[in-house]
């Protein structure tokens, strides 16, 4: 069965097509991404009027940009799984209105897929094109902790659809709180994935990093939740008291392992709660090495993650996720778009369910 997933929920356009094959298996044949990081950047944030404008123009785009790779024609695809929520609703709009036409044109069906559901599960598409991956996701037991630019939550997962969200963020996400920081540093947004790379790039002697690691506060020592505001006001301070002291990547090191270090604590009190020992690390945040290393060293724990271009926003994480509910359970199912759609209403047999 040829599935297209289509992904348009913030700032990316993707596309994807998966090959499923009869016995379990599936594999990527193709996908796309269009960011439009260059186009916000000037405006320090996404801009959603101009988000859904650019989608509008990117996902047919994108669409032939996958079937050509993999030398398919659209009347060939069978299923169409797209983003249905949670994101912004001008952008999530557009994939579903295309996909919509699409799938009425080819008389497929067509499925909403959870955004968040997606990430959950992008740590099961392998990590080359063409390469066998297993859709078996309704036995899989673990704890995931879902880091993005739009949510920071410790999830328990026993299968497809079933889902118990142990913390969530009160304030600003983990994503956030590297681009807010990063934008503090003067670097251009969405500054996240550089102010990493300044970090991790850095020569330290432990003596200086164990100077940089008291700069910062370990936030929510003593909350319930994830909550970043505090560390940002810090690093505000920290930035205006400190900028002839230390370098920009110093700075930056500081701050990278302040917000690892809080996001560990939070896992290990909740692997020690649950005993569950099995992690999956996902969203973009979760590309970011210090925090794999940071989890995989914690004792017991077993990590998966998924390839760094699929902790980010795409499209092959829609259509396994897509794939896997119409396999189990079938049917059209395409309620609208929902900016907000908690992983908690969704469960096992349906995403209907608010
Ligand atoms: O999952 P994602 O692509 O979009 C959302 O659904 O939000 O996550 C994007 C977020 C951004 O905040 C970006 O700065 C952050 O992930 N990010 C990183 C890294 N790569 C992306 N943060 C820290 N280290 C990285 N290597
Ligand atoms: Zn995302």
């Amino acid at each position: 069965m040829l599935v297209l997933g289509i992904e348009t929920s913030c700032d990316e356009s993707a596309a994807s097509l998966l090959e499923i094959s009869s016995s379990g298996k599936f594999q990527v044949l193709s996908e796309a991404v269009s960011s439009q990081i260059d186009l916000h950047a000037a405006y320090g944030g996404v801009v959603p009027e101009l988000a859904a404008r650019e989608h509008m123009r990117n996902v047919p785009l994108v669409l032939r940009q996958v079937l050509t790779q993999a030398h398919k024609d659209v009347s060939e695809i069978e299923l169409i799984a797209v983003t249905s929520g949670p994101g912004l609703k001008g952008c999530l709009l557009v994939g579903v209105d295309f996909a919509r036409g699409l799938s009425l044109r080819l008389g497929c069906p067509l499925l909403g897929v959870n955004h968040l559901e997606g990430h959950l599960w992008a740590w099961k598409i392998p990590s080359a094109l063409g390469e066998a991956g297993s859709m078996e996701l309704a036995a899989e037991n673990f704890l995931c902790l879902l880091v993005s630019g739009g949510h920071t939550e410790l999830v328990q997962v026993a299968g497809l659809g079933k889902y118990q969200v142990c913390a969530r963020t009160v304030d600003d996400a983990a994503g956030e709180a590297f681009d807010k920081s990063a934008a503090l540093l003067e670097i251009a947004y969405p500054g996240g994935a550089q102010l990493a790379a300044m970090a991790d790039a850095l020569p330290l002697e432990s003596s200086r990093s164990t100077e940089l690691r008291r700069l910062l506060p370990r936030v929510m020592r003593d909350t319930e939740g994830f909550s970043f505001s505090g560390l940002k006001t810090a690093v505000g301070l920290l930035i205006d008291r400190h900028r002839q002291q230390y370098s920009v990547s110093e700075l930056a090191w500081a701050i990278q392992s302040a917000i690892v270090d809080s996001l560990v604590l939070k896992l290990e009190r909740e692997i020690e709660r649950s005993g569950i020992r099995r992690v999956v690390v996902s969203g973009g945040v979760a590309a970011n090495r210090s925090l794999r290393a940071a989890i995989s060293k914690v004792p017991g724990v077993s990590l998966s993650a998924a390839h760094p271009r699929h902790c980010t926003d795409n499209a092959s994480m829609i259509a396994l996720v897509g794939a896997a509910r119409y396999q189990m359970w079938g049917g059209s199912d395409l309620a609208g778009v929902r900016a907000r759609w908690p992983l908690e209403h969704m469960f096992s047999g349906s995403c209907r369910k608010e």
